[in-house]
Formats: structure tokens, C-alpha cells, sequence
């Protein structure tokens, strides 16, 4: 983790600042005098159009004038708010050469500021090298929270432990399916809680068959990894609630016997975000101590299309009795979340939410940036409130009874497809038959679990979007 210390004088160890600016170039005292210090600097940010809208930033060189190698201005809009703060941090973090220690007054002016600051700052100096021969991390080891408190250090910590769970997410789901086969990713979580002190159930695929698991079983057919099944546990003496997490574990979707088309395919080790954020959720609860009892079901397995594949027409019984028609193999994420979300609904929690890159149709009515919300009112009143407050887009849809006859089948209780229109719905509509009565909502993430270019905190590749609602949604319930 960066280290974060609270300064009034941060010149003797800062390589550079990073200071808002608002709209209308408004600078704060810090800005103000950075600006009497380089005469050019006016000059320079006209040429640049620097005018303190959100999202532009301006690098410079600090030259003999002021203390710093590096000075950054970002734009912070009209008002300062904690989103723009966290996207402020994170730009400042991508754009930055390199240095070991960052100054910065980004903190001060909002409540929660130090929270945003360690947050942005984790988040955007993400890289992934793994599997590159030259890496280039991030070198920022320190940020300086100038005229912090305590308090500001203790909740930049805070900030960057969630952002810390949100990086071993974008690790997990950036790792190439083969370096994640199910036994791989649960031997993971298994070392994710013995590390944070977590309880955890590994189910093997004799146990998925013999424990009634059929939606995961089918999926897992075609493929020579054998399918796992991880449950996490969370149980603090002080819990306050109980919150169930089921994360779709496709470690890569190839669509089965209904295979997808090839450009199709090239994000598809991308399949198991939902997994990745409910195991980087319960290791960032746990760090945190949050009051609340947390259960997180991953169901992981490959879809392959292999000689003993699952077929178009095959029926699979779900862990909760219902059957199911297979009609097209490459709607395999609900056949193996309807188990995860039958478990789950067994432990009778007060709450299930269910994160999963579900469906095609989601990014196609509402783009990549936000992810589709679906379920019960309380609880999806709940999880968007979470997400609002977390930084995380999310946009409420529908579940109308009208449209349950979309997935009738003619053999089964229900059938994995629906009609040409309303994919996200029809896959929700398929869920819904496996929570019982308890109350849920489910994040379809297909569109922002991964990004196409990088912004501001953002970058390309795996997102961990879902882990921030989470981890929010519990401190909530706590
Ligand atoms: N994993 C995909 C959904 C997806 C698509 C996620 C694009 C991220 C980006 C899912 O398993 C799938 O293939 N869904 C099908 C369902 C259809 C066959 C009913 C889809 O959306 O096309
Ligand atoms: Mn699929
Ligand atoms: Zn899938």
C-alpha cells in the first residue's frame, strides 16, 4: 500500500503537487501561491485552454521557482465533490513521471476528502505488468495530505485499503483464463482467507455434482478444468446484518457448443469480474472490520465446447429443484447463478446481491460505463444508494411480471433464452426463480467490468467495478 502522512511543510521530501483548480482557473491558497511563483504559468495554461473544467489537467515543470520537480493541476468543475476529488487523484496518479512522493491539498474542503484522495491515488497508478518483459509501475510510494489531520490520514488508508481490493480485482480478471483455471482462482481464495482470516468452503466437481449443483455442473462439461465452487465467510461477533455476495466465476466464455464468433471471444477471460469482485469485497470487508456478516459465493468454471459439451435442448436441474432448457450454450452465466443464488438463499440472509457480466443486451441499453440493476425495490433501492455514494454508476431497470412468459419452455420450468428484445431483462427474469423470497438485487456488469480506453482512475482492461458498491453496501448495513 502507498504510504500516507499528514504535513504542513511537505517540501523537504515532495517530488511534486497536485493541486484542484476550479472552474474559472479558481486556485486554492496552495494554487494561488504556486501561481505567484511561476509568472509563465497563466501564459501556459491559456495556450493549454486549462480552465478548471472536470477532467483537464495540466503537468508542468516546477524549474528553481518552487520546491516541487513536477507541479499538476487538475480541473475540479463548478463545486469540489468526492467523485470529482477520486477522479482528480486518479488522473493526477496516471499523468505524473516518475516520483516517489506526491504532495497534494486535493483532500481539503470536502468531508471525506482524505477517503476520495487515497482512493484515486490507489487506483490510478494500477498497472499490469505481469506478463510484460519491461514493467513500468507506478513509482509513487508516498502521498502528502498538506494541512492533514490524523483523521485525513486514518481515511486515506481507508481509501486505499478499498482501493487496494479494487487492484486484486482488475489482477484476477486482467490474468489470462489460462493462468486461472477454477482450482487456480479457488486455490487464490483460499490463500485471499487464510491472509485476512476468512472462513472458506471449496466444493470440487465430485461435490458440485453430488451437492445438486446442475447449472454449474452443465456449464462445466465441455471443459477439462474441473468447475470449484468457493464460498467465503465473514462472521464478526458484532455483526449487525447479514449480506449474501454471488459472483459469476466464467474463467472464459468461448459460448459452448453455441460458440461465439471469434472477436467475440478475445475479452472473454474478462467472465469472471463478478467472481473477482465478491473475493476482493470479502478480503477488503474483512480489512476493514466492518460490523456485518458477509457470505460470498462464487460458482467458477470454463465454457467450453468440448466433446462431452452441453447441448442446445439438454435440461439441468438447479440446486433448488427447478429445471431448466439449455437453448443456447453461451447464455451460461444465469444456468450457474441460479445455484449460486439458491445456496445463497438457503443461508436466509437479509439481503443477496449478485454481481455478473451477464448479458450482451445490458451494454447495448446503457452503454459500457454503467452496469444494469435489477431486483426487489428495498434492495435495489439499497445498492443504488451504495453505488451513488461509492462512485459507481448504476442504473435501476425493469423486472415486469408480463415478461415471465418470455422464458417458458416447452420441457422444462423455464429456458435459458428469451425473446429477440429485452436480453437483460429475460436473463434477470431467470434469476429472480432462485432467491426465494429473499430480498435481492443483481448487477448486470457486462458494460463497465472492463473499460475500452483508460480515464481518470479507469484503466484499460479490467475495471473491479462492483467491489466499491460492496464493500459501501456493507458499511451501510453495519
Ligand atoms: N458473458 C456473456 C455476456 C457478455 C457479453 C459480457 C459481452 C461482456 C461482454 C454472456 O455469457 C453471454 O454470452 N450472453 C449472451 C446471452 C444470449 C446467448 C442469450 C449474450 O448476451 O449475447
Ligand atoms: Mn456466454
Ligand atoms: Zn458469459
Amino acid at each position: 500500500m502507498m504510504e500516507f502522512r499528514a504535513s504542513t511543510d511537505a517540501v523537504a521530501i515532495a517530488d511534486a503537487i497536485v493541486v484542484g483548480v476550479g472552474e474559472g482557473r479558481v486556485f486554492d491558497p496552495k494554487g494561488t501561491a504556486l501561481s505567484e511563483k511561476l509568472p509563465w504559468l497563466a501564459k501556459h495554461l491559456d495556450d493549454a485552454e486549462f480552465t478548471g473544467k472536470a477532467g483537464q489537467s495540466v503537468v508542468v515543470p516546477g524549474g528553481e521557482a518552487v520546491p516541487y520537480k513536477t507541479v499538476v493541476l487538475v480541473g475540479m468543475g463548478p463545486t469540489a465533490d468526492l467523485e470529482r476529488i477520486r477522479r482528480a487523484a486518479g488522473t493526477a496518479a496516471r499523468s505524473l513521471p516518475k516520483c516517489a512522493a506526491v504532495a497534494t491539498t486535493l483532500h481539503l474542503g470536502v468531508s471525506g476528502g482524505a477517503e476520495a484522495v487515497g482512493l484515486g491515488f490507489t487506483l490510478g497508478a494500477y498497472t499490469f505488468t505481469k506478463h510484460k518483459s519491461e514493467k513500468k509501475p507506478s513509482t509513487i510510494a508516498t502521498v502528502i495530505l498538506l494541512e492533514g489531520s490524523a483523521d485525513d490520514v486514518a481515511g486515506a488508508v481507508r481509501g486505499a485499503t478499498i482501493g487496494d481490493g479494487v487492484n486484486l480485482a482488475r489482477d484476477l480478471i486482467n490474468e489470462p483464463a489460462m493462468g486461472k483455471s477454477p482450482a487456480t482462482l479457488a486455490d487464490r481464495a483460499t490463500a485471499i482467507a487464510t491472509e485476512v482470516g476468512l472462513g472458506i468452503r471449496v466444493l470440487d466437481e465430485k461435490q458440485i455434482e453430488s451437492e445438486g449443483l446442475g447449472g454449474l455442473r452443465g456449464v462445466s462439461l465441455g471443459a477439462d478444468n474441473p468447475a470449484r465452487l468457493v464460498e467465503l465467510r465473514y462472521e464478526p461477533k458484532n455483526a449487525r446484518g447479514f449480506l449474501a455476495i454471488v459472483g459469476k466465476g466464467i474463467v472464459f466464455d468461448s459460448g459452448g457448443l453455441s460458440l461465439k464468433p471469434a472477436d467475440s471471444m478475445e475479452t472473454m477471460k474478462t467472465d469472471m469480474s463478478g467472481a473477482a469482485a465478491v473475493f476482493a469485497a470479502m478480503r477488503t470487508i474483512a480489512l476493514l472490520k466492518l460490523p456485518v456478516r458477509v457470505v460470498g459465493i462464487t460458482p467458477l468454471t470454463e465454457n467450453m465446447p468440448g466433446g462431452s459439451a452441453l447441448r442446445p435442448g439438454d435440461v439441468l436441474k438447479i440446486r433448488n429443484g427447478k429445471t431448466i432448457e439449455v437453448l443456447n450454450t453461451d447464455a451460461e452465466g444465469r444456468l450457474v447463478l441460479a445455484d449460486g443464488l439458491s445456496l445463497a438463499a438457503e443461508q436466509k440472509p437479509d439481503l443477496i446481491v449478485d454481481v455478473a457480466t451477464l448479458t450482451g443486451a445490458i451494454q447495448i441499453a446503457l452503454g459500457e460505463k454503467i452496469a444494469g440493476l435489477f431486483g426487489t425495490e428495498a434492495a435495489t433501492a439499497k445498492v443504488a444508494a451504495a453505488a451513488e455514494s461509492a462512485g459507481e454508476r448504476v442504473w435501476r431497470m425493469p423486472l415486469p411480471d408480463d415478461y415471465r412468459k418470455n422464458i417458458d419452455s416447452d420441457v422444462a420450468d423455464m429456458k435459458n433464452t428469451g425473446t429477440k428484445y429485452g436480453g437483460a431483462i429475460n436473463a434477470s427474469m431467470l434469476l429472480k426463480e432462485f432467491v426465494g423470497d429473499v430480498p435481492w438485487a443483481h448487477l448486470d456488469i457486462a458494460g463497465p467490468a472492463r473499460a475500452t480506453e483508460a480515464e481518470h482512475y479507469i484503466p484499460k482492461g479490467g475495471t473491479g467495478f462492483g467491489v466499491r458498491t460492496i464493500v459501501e453496501l456493507a458499511r451501510q448495513m453495519s
